[in-house]
């Protein structure tokens, strides 16, 4: 990386195109809807844009499972209207980050294709092809290679007839790993960065980054465990390193550009190794999901309630052990995960807990994304019956608990506790039909259900509110990127076995900033330690309208958020 830190003052929008805004009328979400709203965007204040992958894909994993990467999906738009939308985010200040898909392709992207014709055509060796452990096909008692799991469909391994061979699924069965030990591969993946920097975006968020090398043997895991058996031989793998800094030397170290990488199963220790500054620096940041529950997809299908002491630990434990040497990224929502106001906040209170989660991370160190909906508040939905999902890893979860025998009420539960549906519900603008997402006349079907509550949870309804979440992201985007203690402060914790409060301070010599947010339906006390003297503080945000003190403390009301700033 060019030694630079332009993202360190960033605050980025993240788009999952097929449900941000439908400017053709056809029902999905595209990039003629993406220009029409780009005044929308930078009117919340954030300074960059992460665009979920735009490019051709059949559509598997929505966009996750790429034919070309040179090219957009045509139901989004064309080259021509990316670089419209590229132009017109920098005209207004936003920078524009793409996800960056190369653990795996489509298999129906062109070099699957041919790779799965032969055993020595060009293509031949650009995935990972081996022989099965007993030879032959499935249905004559060929058996795979090893016993790994896939973490989207069944086992990681699928029989091609044509070469007599199974290649390697980590994902889904339309979702073939890529060879990165092949050097073509790689240089493939620098030519993908050049042709994106050609076209002056800032950057990628690389997509399941730390998966890419696989350990060469792939040795059978042990069969005891129940799943994602074979994921210590690719996560972390031998030479990711090796692989993520001949990306830098060979293209991203030539552009003033930044990356974040998305890394399951990762300690701030491991963290480090990616991205230290310094002249090895791999990655300028990590997505990690410890605070999201667990640290791995699918936490949300292990059915356990809400625990505000674990949230706070793992983003203490990620904002002190990152502190010398590296930089933080902060999310709380994306396409993987359930809307955060029903995860962690409370529908009842929606827009205070909407607001309490904003000022628990937004204040903290790193640089934050917000995600399509979130500033408006939009909730979870609720799907019937497993068919009106339209997400490829709930179906299989689905599958395997039901082999599991569990009973189809039950496991509904989950499902409506889990589903990454819940993320991709389309955009609610206003109180239309269509919801002011679907475009031209309004009257085609959007490709997946809109969330009913639209009628009151809509952009436009949030714009004449001028107490809505929408206006205190504004107001907190506005104030984080205002304070030179948020971007280089210190972070101190307080009250940290409160299972309802969340306090926090930044502090620097010039400035302090505390954050109080209440994560209760009830009422809540905080009393401030001597060195933080409430009265001579300036409250800058809060969330009710008024904010009484009883001495150096106070009462806090269901989800309360405060924030106060001292300036020495
Ligand atoms: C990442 C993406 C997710 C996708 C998976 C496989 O986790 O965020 O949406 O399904 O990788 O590409
Ligand atoms: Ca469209």
């Amino acid at each position: 990386m060019l030694q630079t830190s332009w993202y360190k003052d960033a605050v980025f929008y993240q788009i999952w195109p097929r449900s941000f805004c439908d400017g053709n009328g056809d029902g999905i979400g595209d990039l003629w809807g993406v220009l029409e709203r780009l005044d929308y965007i930078a009117s919340l204040g954030v300074t960059g844009i992460w665009f979920s992958p735009l490019y051709p894909s059949p559509q598997a994993d929505f966009g996750y499972d790429i034919t070309n990467y040179y090219d957009i999906n045509p139901e989004y738009g064309t080259l021509d209207l990316f670089r419209q939308v590229l132009n017109g985010a920098h005209e207004r200040g936003l920078r524009v980050i793409m996800d960056l898909v190369v653990n795996h392709t489509s298999d129906e992207c062109a070099w699957f294709q041919e790779s799965r014709l032969s055993r020595d055509n060009t293509y031949a060796d650009w995935y990972i092809w081996r022989d099965g452990k007993t030879p032959g096909a499935p249905e004559a008692g060929g058996t795979p290679p090893n016993n790994w799991d896939s973490l989207f469909e069944g086992g990681a391994w699928e029989y091609e007839p044509a070469r007599d061979q199974w290649y390697l699924h980590i994902f889904a069965k339309k979702q073939p790993d890529l060879n990165m030990d092949n050097p073509q591969v790689r240089s493939e993946v620098k030519k993908i960065m050049r042709f994106f920097f050609f076209f002056c975006v800032d950057g990628f968020r690389e997509d399941v980054i730390t998966y890419i090398s696989k350990t060469p043997e792939l040795p059978d895991d042990s069969p005891l465990k129940p799943a994602a058996r074979g994921m210590r031989y690719y996560d972390h793998g031998p030479r990711v390193h090796e692989y993520l800094r001949e990306f830098r030397n060979g293209a991203l170290s030539h552009y003033d550009c930044m990356t974040v990488g998305e890394a399951p199963m990762i300690t701030p220790q491991k963290a480090l190794e990616y991205c230290a500054e310094g002249p090895n620096q791999e990655l300028n940041m990590v997505f990690t999901f410890e605070h999201m529950g667990a640290d791995c997809f699918f936490t949300e299908w292990i059915p356990r309630p809400f625990d505000l002491r674990i949230y706070k630990q793992a983003l203490s434990r990620w904002q002190t052990g990152l502190a010398k040497g590296a930089w933080n990224s902060l999310y709380l929502e994306n396409h993987d995960h359930p809307r955060i106001i029903s995860r962690y906040g409370s529908e009842e209170y929606r827009v205070e807990s909407g607001k309490s989660l904003a000022a628990s991370y937004l204040f903290l160190r790193g640089t934050p994304f917000v995600y399509q909906g979130q500033e408006i508040g939009m909730t979870n939905t609720r799907l019937e019956s497993v068919e009106e999902s339209a997400d490829v890893s709930t179906l299989n979860q689905y599958r395997r608990y039901r082999y599991l025998h569990i009973p189809k009420g039950t496991l509904m539960r989950l499902v409506n506790r889990a589903t990454r549906d819940h993320a991709r519900t389309p955009m609610q603008w206003n109180a239309n039909q269509g919801a002011g997402f679907v475009g031209g006349s309004g009257n085609a079907e959007p490709w997946f259900p809109i969330n009913p509550n639209y009628t009151s949870i809509n952009v436009e309804a949030a714009e004449a509110d001028p107490d809505s979440l929408l206006a205190f992201y504004r107001k907190a985007i506005a104030l984080r990127r205002k304070l030179d203690v948020v971007r280089n402060g210190n972070y101190r914790e307080f009250k940290h076995h409160s299972s309802v409060l969340y306090a926090y301070a930044r502090e620097s010599e010039r400035q302090r900033l505390l954050v109080v947010c209440s994560f209760a339906g009830k009422l809540a006390y905080y009393s401030a330690s001597d060195d933080y003297d409430l009265r001579k503080g300036e409250l800058v945000l809060a969330n009710y309208a008024d904010a009484p003190l009883q001495g150096n403390a106070f009462f806090l009301r269901p989800y309360e958020c405060r924030v106060y700033l001292w300036k020495d």
